[in-house]
């Protein structure tokens, strides 16, 4: 199973987005939080942003939308290049139908689902997806603490796309650093979106090789 580092650019400096994401050039994909203060109780960045984003990142873009009606929006940001797009399960309406769309544009499809949400409803939908993401904060703000309690649940999401023999990828985010990534890749994840702990270290390109290090190891 391939490791996949996805710095997020939540908390980095916005003003100055191309050298932001020049830092990461290391990482294999850019994390964007896509939040409408609807889903989540936080406003973030759109889709214009996004374009912007995609025309300096140094790397694929990794949109994670915590917005309702996903239905609606999420195509327009794999027809705009991300390379993969995911949504939310607790806000889709009709997930399979979106999924199909996103990999018809191109994109790799991801199902994301809060702290409280369980896999198991979704487990028949995991050959429409190439990616689920197991949050492991409460999805809004960034800088918040990794919950332990997530772990069985990435675990169980590992088992059931082992045994469907599928490739489908585990994306952990939230309260990602080098003390809580070997817990979340022992039970199961092999993608990593870490924020804070990027962009709060003093080299983020050191700290995103140390994050790959210990998720390889
Ligand atoms: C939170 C976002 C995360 C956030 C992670 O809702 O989805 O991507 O940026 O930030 P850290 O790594 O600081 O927890
Ligand atoms: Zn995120």
């Amino acid at each position: 199973m391939s490791i996949v580092i996805s710095p997020s650019i939540l908390n980095s400096d916005f003003s100055d987005m191309r050298g932001e994401l020049a830092k990461i050039a290391g990482a294999d994909y850019a994390h964007v939080d896509v939040m409408d203060n609807h889903f989540v109780p936080n406003l973030t960045l759109g889709l214009p942003i996004v374009e912007g984003i995609l025309r300096v990142s140094p790397v694929p873009v990794d949109a994670h939308l915590m917005i309702e009606d996903p239905d609606r929006w999420a195509p327009a940001y794999a027809e705009a290049g991300c390379a993969s797009v995911t949504f939310h399960a607790e806000a889709a309406t009709a997930p399979v139908k979106l999924a199909r769309e996103l990999r018809a544009q191109g994109a790799r499809a991801g199902l994301a689902l809060r702290p409280a949400t369980a896999i198991e409803p979704y487990l028949d939908l995991l050959p429409e997806f190439d990616m689920i993401l197991v949050m492991t904060v409460e999805p809004g703000f960034g800088g918040q603490s990794f919950i332990d309690g997530t772990l069985p649940k990435i675990t169980r999401t590992r088992k059931a796309i082992q045994d469907a023999g599928l490739d489908v990828w585990v994306q952990v985010d939230g309260g990602v650093s080098r003390s809580t990534i070997e817990r979340a890749a022992d039970a199961g994840a092999n993608v990593f979106v870490a924020g804070s702990a990027v962009y709060k270290a003093e080299d983020a390109a050191a700290e995103v090789q140390a994050l790959r290090d210990l998720a390889t190891a």
